[in-house]
């Protein structure tokens, strides 16, 4: 049994932003950007394809897959737990730092 309530209310897995501990859903096959600004939250980006690097957060638990076959960034970064998410989905519920994170409208 899921911790956090019902299938319907979380479609996907949850994804929580810290510092400020936003939960919002992330739907299979979308980004973690995607999931984000449809829940009304501004990450960085400018990209959007994974070759950028200014989505660049830290996954502090949780497993991602990435989108896309080359997400721009070092095996030393992504063994640091750096992520991209503006090309990363969720595999599981999932905690990232996103001190950028602004609340939209
Ligand atoms: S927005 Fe460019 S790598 Fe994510």
């Amino acid at each position: 049994m899921p911790e956090h309530g019902p299938a319907a209310a979380w479609p996907g897995h949850r994804l929580t932003l810290l510092p400020a501990g936003w939960q919002l859903p992330v739907p299979a096959g979308k980004s973690l950007l995607h999931a984000a600004i449809a829940a009304g939250i501004q990450l960085p980006s400018s990209c959007r394809n994974g070759t950028c690097r200014a989505c660049l957060a830290r996954l502090v638990s949780g497993d991602i897959v990435y989108l896309v076959d080359w997400p721009g960034l070092l095996a030393d970064e992504k063994a640091e737990g750096w992520i991209l998410p503006c090309v990363a989905s969720a595999l599981s519920d999932l905690v990232i730092e996103a001190p950028a994170a602004r609340q939209m409208g």
